[in-house]
Order: structure tokens, then sequence, then C-alpha cells
């Protein structure tokens, strides 16, 4: 495994490798856990190369306080990167390296993608991760991407963002990864206390009941159903709760047939955020 710090000796490094060599690029933001893991796994399997970036993007938080406590652990992302047999290069850039003379991200338009859900509680999240995203694609140069479903949202704008660009990389998307308590894995479940942990369990615990009724059941119901369920506990507080088609990522008042459905859920646990969803159909 090889670290590189500056985007020069990145770009040569990669340069100097076969061209018929497959590079496969997994980019996070650090906190490594097992989800992150399984994608640069998957990512070895599949190319010659695998870069991972690590790189805490600050033009993708809209709140000071969550970039600031969003958990760094560098040493410990490298000892689980070391672990891994195959070609692996880290990225691991200071911001300037990244963003030379201002750190401002562009403003994108992602046919709508950008306005739902997060994109409504985030202002400017997407820009943020739209620019970082170019920016890393076209230094890395891969063939294939690979991103979390987690984030799905992200992965869906990510798609949007090569088409717009014209990037020539392949996105792959990655099932979620759960702990055993079946919490979402998240860098940011380092943030939450022993009785939090347990608690967040509700998240997935509404999403696997939405799924079970979502074909009898109607979406203004399964909506109300959402809402009580947060109500009686008190130490979470939901953010939204959205049934979503899943290619346009716009709310679904009623179901239809011919369209595949998410079920979407943002929900803090005292200062935490946490996301998840669940395919329905
Ligand atoms: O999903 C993440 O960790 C980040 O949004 C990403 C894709 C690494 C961009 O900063």
């Amino acid at each position: 495994m090889v670290i590189y710090t500056q985007k020069e000796t990145l770009v040569q490094a990669l340069s100097s490798a076969n061209k018929n060599d497959k590079i496969g690029f997994v980019p996070t933001m650090g906190a490594l856990h097992k989800g992150h893991i399984s994608l640069v796994k998957k990512a070895l399997a599949e190319n010659k190369v695998v870069v991972v970036s690590i790189f805490v993007n600050p033009t993708q938080f809209n709140n000071k306080a969550d970039l600031q406590k969003y958990p760094r652990t560098p040493e410990d992302d490298i000892s689980l990167l070391k672990n891994l047999k195959g070609e692996l290069v880290v990225y691991l850039p200071e911001i300037s390296d990244l963003y030379e003379n201002s750190v401002s991200a562009k403003k994108y338009n992602f046919g709508g993608l950008q306005n739902e859900m997060e994109g409504k509680h985030r202002k400017g999240h997407f820009d943020g991760v739209g620019t970082i995203v170019s920016k890393l694609l076209k230094i890395i140069k891969p063939n294939t991407a690979y991103f979390g479903e987690k984030d799905f949202q992200q992965l869906q704008i990510v798609k949007k963002l090569v088409a717009i660009e014209k990037l020539p990389v392949k996105i792959v998307g990655c099932p979620i990864l759960r702990e055993t308590n079946g919490l979402a894995m998240s860098s940011r479940n380092k943030r939450l206390s022993a009785k939090q942990f347990e608690e967040v369990t509700l998240i997935y615990r509404t999403l696997k009941e939405v799924k079970e009724k979502f074909k009898s059941t109607s979406i203004t119901d399964l909506n109300a159903l959402v809402s009580e369920r947060f109500l009686q506990n008190p130490d979470l507080k939901l953010e939204y709760f959205e049934i979503a088609n899943e290619a346009t990522l716009k709310t679904a008042k009623r179901k239809n047939k011919a369209s595949k459905y998410r079920a979407f859920i943002a929900a803090f646990a005292g200062e935490v955020r946490l996301i998840d969803n669940i395919s329905l159909n």
C-alpha cells in the first residue's frame, strides 16, 4: 500500500501503471468501517489497482459543528487498509491540495435530484459533493468508482454528475452493511453513546415495517405510522420520512405499479444525524 498526500505524485504513480490495468476508486471521508472495507474489497476484486481517498470535504457540510465533529481517525484507517491484500493506493490530501484558490463549491443542477430530501435539509450539500467527486474523478481517472447505497440520493446524483460532465467512469452502487442490531454502518455511528446505539435501531425497524406493509397500506397511512413510531421515542427526532420514486427521488403520494420506490429516513439521536433507506418493491 502506498500513501500519497499530493495529487501530482498520485497522478504520476497512476500514469506509470500499465494502460490496460483497470483502476477502481473508493472515495471516503475516513473513519473507515466495515461498510467502506466491503467497497474496497469489491473494488480490489474487480480492478488491478484501487485508489481510496480519505478527505473530509468542507464544502459539503452545511453545518460548521458537524464538520468540526466529523470523526477523523487517519491512523486507524491506514491500519485497516493495510490488512487488505491487493494493489492499494491511498490519497490523503490536505484541503489546499484539492481547493487551491478558494474553498467553495460549484453550483450544479442535477435535474432536480438535488432539491429532494437531503437537498432540502442540507442546503448546498450536493454542490459540495458534486464539486469534490468531480475533482477526484478527474485526478484519479478510474474505470469504476464505488459508492454505498446508504447515501442513495448521493449515488443517484453522482451518476447524474458523470453524465453531465461526460466523465468516462462506471459508477457502481453497493448494498448497505449493517451492525448486528440493524443500524446502517456509518462513520457518524462512532459519535453515538451506548444507549443511543440501541435507540437508533428504531430507524431500521421502522423501515422494515414500512417494507412489510407497503403492498397492503396506502402511502398516507405509512407516513402516519412512521410519525407515530418516532413520537413514541422522544430520544430520537425524525427529520424526514419519505417514500420516493427510486429514479426521480420525488415524493410519492400514491403507488404506481410501473414505478420502483424506496423509503428514506433522516433522524437525530442527540446531535448525531443518521440516514437510512430501504427498497420497497
Ligand atoms: O459519501 C461520502 O463519504 C462523501 O460524500 C464522498 C463521496 C466521499 C465525497 O466527499
